[in-house]
């Protein structure tokens, strides 16, 4: 399969990067030029990726378009393009729906949306598709895990959710910050936070089949400190700021 990407920028770079290094059976990787430093260096890591002319050349080399431009300019690029009938195109461009891109598109083409990660470069990256789809399904298997969604509320939950990202790292950021106020060395206490919250991470995909709650208790003792910390989180409207956030944020992605 040759697989094509129109915007060749931050996220192109992470899923091409994730690509090259996986198990996937690819023919062939054709980039966008813009952005040129971007693409160049793509295509110096592997022979499999090469340069397009332009926009629809990609589109014309690939049997999976990826669209990945900002939002802001996806209408004026997209309409400008040409698909051949039962293409397959995702779209990584945020705001922006199945419905949008259906007008947008001359052809009866097959659309999936996606939200591709960063650590789909490492092949560490859960990606939501909507809809199911088991080819693009299928690629971002191989670039860590996929969640396929089969409505758009899902979809935009999962959006939301991912909508956390900076706050895990604030977490991180307070809790190594307080550490240091107490006078421990910042990088120690980061040394040590970091991997914790790794573990435990670990800990809830690598236990699928028990539900939170009940690793919450397997890590809380009665009476004890953990039990404490969690009790003091939710009596102080730490269950309440995390929720009222989420919905804030689902109000906002759907538009
Ligand atoms: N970054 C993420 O983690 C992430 C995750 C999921 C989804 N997304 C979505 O993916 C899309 C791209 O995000 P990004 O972070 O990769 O942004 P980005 O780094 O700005 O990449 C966009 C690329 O589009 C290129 N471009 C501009 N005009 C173009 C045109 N007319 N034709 C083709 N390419 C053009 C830009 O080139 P120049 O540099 O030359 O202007 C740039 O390299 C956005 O809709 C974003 O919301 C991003």
């Amino acid at each position: 399969m040759n697989i094509g990407f129109v915007g060749t920028g931050t996220i192109t770079e992470a899923m091409v990067t994730g690509m090259l290094g996986s198990t996937l059976e690819i023919g062939g990787i054709v980039v966008s030029p813009r952005n040129g430093e971007i693409a160049a260096r793509l295509a110096a890591a592997s022979n499999l990726v090469r340069i397009a002319a332009d926009n629809q050349a990609v589109v014309d080399q690939s049997d999976m378009v990826f669209l990945a431009i900002r939002p802001q300019i996806a209408e004026e690029v997209v309409t400008a393009l040409r698909f051949r009938p039962g293409q397959s195109v995702v779209s990584v461009i945020a705001a922006t729906d199945r419905a949008k891109l259906g007008a947008w598109i001359d052809q009866r083409v097959e659309i999936t949306q996606a939200i591709p990660l960063p650590f789909v470069a490492d092949r560490g990256g859960v990606t939501a598709i909507l809809p199911p789809n088991r080819e693009v399904a299928a690629i971002f298997a191989a670039l860590g895990s996929a969640v396929e969604c089969e409505t758009r509320e899902e979809y935009d939950l999962l959006a939301a959710a991912t909508a956390l990202m900076g706050s895990y790292f604030g977490i991180l950021e307070r809790t190594t910050g307080w550490l240091a106020q107490q006078g421990m060395p910042a990088d120690k206490a980061r040394a040590f936070v970091a991997p914790l919250f790794l573990s435990l991470a670990e800990t809830a995909v690598r236990h699928g089949e028990m539900p939170l709650e009940a690793l919450r208790q397997e890590f809380s003792t009665k009476g004890g400190l953990n039990e404490q910390v969690f009790e003091d989180f939710e009596r102080n409207g730490g269950t309440t700021a995390l929720t009222a956030a989420l919905d804030r944020v689902l109000v906002r992605i759907k538009g």
